[in-house]
Formats: structure tokens, sequence, C-alpha cells
């Protein structure tokens, strides 16, 4: 008879596959002087009046199970937002609230990639991607970006054709791209008469500083009917911690969806959803007030690395991350490891895929004086390891 005991055990296949294709990197824990300019997350606390509603909440005994689609005040308020984005009316009943923008991703994606089937994805992007394509079992196509870091339009269609799915986040992790009205429209004619589902990750529309407004794929006629969007309170409202976002999308993808995410993670907090409501309709002026904090470091940050020779900074146009690629004969998890001892911690551009490599994933969800501080050490650092 044979036990398996802790020596004897192998994960499963699943998690072989996610631990074989992932490309994450654990970030050490933050010790002594280090300035860190790696943080993925605002450093603004939640809007105080989401704070009160979720204490409210509680106090009033909002503490049992929710609906497993999520509450109907939250996803009714959603579907009318929703709604205004696509201009139509949208049914509530596709409207799934999730844990966080990771839980909607992976519903989604679950729901959607059998094993075997091809996913693209831009190459760098936002490294969970690959993770939950693995674990369905996909085949993940990366297709590298332009030396703009906007998309290779002509690479893309060449992969996407006979694609189950194409993933992407817009504003980009980690590029700080905003890929425009043009570019989604070129993307939805490349799949007319395909199959093809498109999963629009929009974590970062309210941070984009191009002077144009935002377009969602929602927006995009040849787009709106094959895309599941993904959103997050986490970064508009600075509520990552709380663990709240939404899905919507073709009612068949979202029931499907809806089944992994009831199967995975069962019911969402109540009182979480009764302060995600009061997020919606009362943080405009949070929202703006963190945006002008936003443009002010980004613009810092930008002026100070483009001064230190050998970085050739990308054009910083939405979330709050710079990408600059460097000269040095150096992967960047290793230059990583070096700037760190030199006091300063920023991500390397690997993680986020193959063609990230030779990049700095910088973020500006930091104070002045870090970006001030930070972007000094890292001018310095270049100079010792030239
Ligand atoms: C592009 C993108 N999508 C989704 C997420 C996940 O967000 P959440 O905190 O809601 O799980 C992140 C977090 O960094 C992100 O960068």
């Amino acid at each position: 008879m044979t036990t398996t005991t802790a020596t004897t055990f192998d994960a499963s296949h699943a998690v072989q596959r996610v631990v074989a294709a992932s490309r994450r990197v654990q970030q050490p824990q933050s010790s002594g002087d280090l300035v860190s300019l790696a943080m993925g997350e605002p450093d603004f606390d939640t809007p105080a009046q989401v704070v009160d509603a979720a204490a409210a909440a509680l106090r009033a005994g909002r503490t049992h199970y929710s609906p497993l689609y999520g509450e109907p005040t939250l996803r009714a308020a959603l579907a009318e937002r929703i709604g205004r984005l696509a201009n139509r009316s949208v049914d509530v009943g596709d409207v799934l609230v999730t844990h966080g923008g990771t839980g909607g991703l992976t519903a989604a994606i679950l729901a959607i990639v059998d094993p075997g089937d091809r996913v693209v994805i831009p190459d760098p992007t936002y490294s969970l991607y690959a993770d939950l394509i693995s674990l369905a079992g996909g085949i993940v196509v990366p297709v590298p970006l332009g030396p703009d870091l906007h998309w290779d339009l002509d690479a893309l269609d060449a992969a996407l054709v006979d694609a189950k799915l194409f993933v992407f986040c817009n504003p980009g992790n980690p590029t700080g791209i905003v890929h425009s009205r043009a570019e989604l429209e070129r993307l939805g004619a490349a799949l007319e008469g395909t199959d093809t589902i498109v999963l629009s990750d929009e974590a970062y529309a309210d941070l984009t500083f191009t002077g144009e407004p935002f377009t969602s794929a929602l927006e995009v006629a040849s787009l709106v009917d094959r895309t599941v969007y993904c959103q997050t309170f986490s970064k508009s409202y600075a509520m990552t911690g709380w663990r709240v976002g939404y899905l919507w999308g073709p009612s068949a993808i979202i029931a499907a969806a809806a089944r992994i995410h009831n199967t995975a993670n069962g019911s969402m907090n109540t009182a979480v959803q009764d302060a995600a409501l009061v997020a919606l309709e009362t943080c405009d002026e949070d929202i703006a007030r963190m945006h002008e904090a936003y443009a002010r470091r980004r613009s810092l940050m930008a002026d100070g690395l483009t001064a230190i020779p050998g970085l050739d900074v990308s054009s910083p146009e939405g979330a709050f991350y710079l990408f600059p690629r460097y000269d040095l004969d150096l992967p960047s998890v290793e230059l990583v490891g070096r700037l760190r001892e030199l006091g300063v911690a920023v991500r390397p551009g690997a993680e986020f895929g193959a063609a990230g490599e030779h990049h700095l994933r910088l973020s500006y969800a930091a104070s002045d004086d870090a970006i001030i501080a930070g972007v000094a050490r890292l001018a310095s650092g270049f100079e010792a390891l030239r």
C-alpha cells in the first residue's frame, strides 16, 4: 500500500503547469533604507465615506451570505454604468460581482479556455493572464509589442487566426500604454467573421493622461458583442484590499464564468459590496483628486528618468507605470537585484513576458519624495553599473 506523505506528494498537473509557465517574481520583504517604486497599487487610502459605509453595513448586521451573482443593488448600478459605456440597455443578469479583478479574470478564463486552446496575449502584459491560461491547460501565444509598446497589429492579426481568446489590459500594465479607439477598431476588424472572444481588462480605465477620452472595448461596435469586460474597484477607488470587481459580457459566457466563480469563491462579502456601491455613487471627486496627484507624479518620474543616460523612456499614457528600456548588458531580474542593493526597488520587465526583457517597470503610485529619491538612486545605480 502506498501512502501519500509530504515527501511523496506531487502537486496536480494544473499547479505544475502554472509553476512551469509563471514569470511572476515574488517581491522580497522590504527592509532598511529601501525606496520602493515597485508597487502595483495606489498609495492612497480608500475614500473615508467608503470605509464608513462598510463599517455601518457591518454594524447594521450585513454579515450574512450575499446572493451568488452579487448584491442586486450593486449589480443594478453596475448594469447602468456598463449600459452608459456600451450605449445600450444592459441586463442585470449579465453582471457578475467578483473577487476583485483577479476573481473575474480567473472565472472568465476558466469558463472559456479548454486544454489545447490557443490564447493570444500581448508580450509583455500583466503576468496573471499566462498563469491562468496555463491553469486552464490552454496554449499561451505571446505576441511581442512594437517598439513603441503599442500592439504590433500585423503580428497580432497572424497570431489571432484560430485563437479561442485574446486577453489584454487597457491601459496597459506594465507598459503604461493606452490603446486608442483606432487600435481597438483595427482589432475588431481583424476578428470580423471569427469566433474569437476578447477579454478586456480595464482596471486602469480612470487613469489616463493622453488628454483624449479613454475608449473602452465596450464603446467599439465591432468588439462589444464578443467582449468580456473585466473591471475592479482596486485601482480607481484605492480599494485593493477590499477584493471587489465585476464582469459583464455575452450571457452564456457570464453564466459559465459565474459557475466557476460560485464554485471557487462562493458568495462575495456583503458589507464590501454595500461599500462598493457607495464608492460608485460618491467617489467622482476622489477619483479626480487622485488623478491630479498621479499626473503630477508621472511628470516628476518621467522627467527624472529621461535625464538618465541609457534609459529610453516609454510614453506615459496611462495606469501608473513607466516601462523604460535600458542599454546595460544585464538581464532585468539581475539588474533589479543590483538596484535593490543600491536602495531602490523596481520590477523586472521580464516578469511580464520574454519581450519585456531589458525593461524596468516603475510605479508612480508613490509619494513625490519616494519618486525623487528613487529616481536619484536609479541614476547613481546606472552610473555605477555602467
Ligand atoms: C491589469 C490588471 N488587472 C487586474 C489586476 C488585479 O486587480 P485586483 O486587485 O482587482 O484583483 C491588476 C493588479 O495589479 C492589474 O494590474
